[in-house]
């Protein structure tokens, strides 16, 4: 073979090599920030990109890349894509994301105390669980997350939970023998077993499916997660009871935050109280709308307490309060009840 065509067929090779290392990389344009200054934070969440907690975490993305000029990325990992129930916090811990918004009750395998947001009937209205999250009860608890080299940024809400299943869910005696799937939380299997029911705790991405094969016959969520991950196609009956509450702590790994700039970690800062006030306002719409939109689309009868039934959850429920007050302490509980200002006194009170 002619040397020219050895020499073609070599450049031929190089260039083909050379394009497909490019391809590897993302393509960089001039005006891109040097990829040595560039700040990447990974962002990864479990539940779907229309939901408060989803639409807030793109929220943050866009306006950081704004505000620092793009020196700081925040790819956001919907879905459970990256990680997911189970695997995030490691992931945190050892740096391979840089942020998190897990519900409360996923803290509380590392931090019991965190179990005080999964009480039965702990708060009556947004207003009064941001006295919680927002006042000493909130700091103390965010205070426990440094000792895991985490940091505590926000607390973002979602909302109050309702009953799904595959019957009707009113009286007491409904729940007896069925299986609810739960987030992995001490407290909620025992709000559960109080009401005779079954309990399996599964990872958010695998809930669907659960309730497809029948391995769970019920769940309690927010409108918006059941709603965004089609729980309802799958539930007969929803009672809007707001038992509970769902709510996130945004958090980053400690060593990360702290190594930030000064100045850039002051715009995080200041963007993430915006965000966490924007989002708090979207997320009791976006209930209402979804809840709304699971009566529209005729898979499942949605059905109201009346007092007495509401009543009769209670009486069954609220024992809860007083098996777990070792456990999330008595100081914080005491703390809760002045904050709330209880009018009835709870199951956990002595008077
Ligand atoms: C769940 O696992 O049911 C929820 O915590 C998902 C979420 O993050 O809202």
């Amino acid at each position: 073979m002619k040397l020219c065509r050895i020499v073609g067929l070599c450049m031929l090779l190089v260039t083909l090599v050379t394009g497909l290392i490019g391809c590897g990389g993302r393509a960089r344009d001039a005006e891109q920030v040097d990829r040595d200054e560039r700040i990447v934070i990974k962002f990864s969440h479990v539940v779907a990109e229309n939901t408060p907690k989803g639409l807030a975490a793109q929220r943050f993305a866009q306006l950081v890349a704004q505000r620092t000029a793009g020196r700081v990325e925040v790819q956001v990992y919907p879905n459970s894509r990256l990680y997911k129930d189970g695997e995030e916090m490691d992931a945190l811990l050892d740096g391979r994301i840089q942020m998190i918004a897990p519900a409360t009750s996923k803290l509380s395998e590392w931090f019991p105390q965190w179990q005080l947001f999964d009480l039965p009937f702990l708060y009556s209205n947004e207003e009064e669980i941001h006295r919680l999250t927002d006042g000493p009860v909130g700091m103390s608890l965010m205070e426990l997350l440094k000792s895991r080299n985490m940091l505590g940024l926000a607390m973002w809400d979602n909302g109050f939970k309702v009953m799904s299943g595959n019957r009707p869910l009113l009286e007491v005696e409904d729940f007896k023998g069925m299986r609810f799937r739960i987030m992995p939380s001490k407290v909620l299997a025992a709000q559960f077993q109080r009401l005779g029911a079954w309990t399996l705790a599964l990872p958010f991405d695998q809930v669907y499916g659960a309730l497809e094969t029948g391995m769970v016959e019920g769940t309690e969520n927010t409108p918006s997660n059941i709603y965004s991950k089609k729980f309802h196609e799958k539930q007969s009956h929803l009672t809007v009871s707001n038992h509970g509450y769902i709510g996130y702590a945004v958090i980053t790994n400690r060593e990360f935050w702290e190594g930030l700039p000064p100045d850039i970690r002051q715009i995080l800062e200041d963007t993430m109280a915006e965000v966490t006030a924007w989002e708090r306002d979207i997320a009791d719409q976006q209930n209402i709308a979804d809840l709304e939109a699971i009566r529209q689309a005729g898979t499942t009868e949605v059905h109201e307490l009346s007092p007495e039934q509401r009543e009769a959850w209670k009486a069954a429920m609220l024992p809860v309060w007083d098996q777990f007050s070792d456990v999330i302490g008595a100081g914080l509980l005491e703390a809760v009840e002045s904050v709330m200002k209880l009018q009835e006194p709870s199951a956990y009170s002595n008077e």
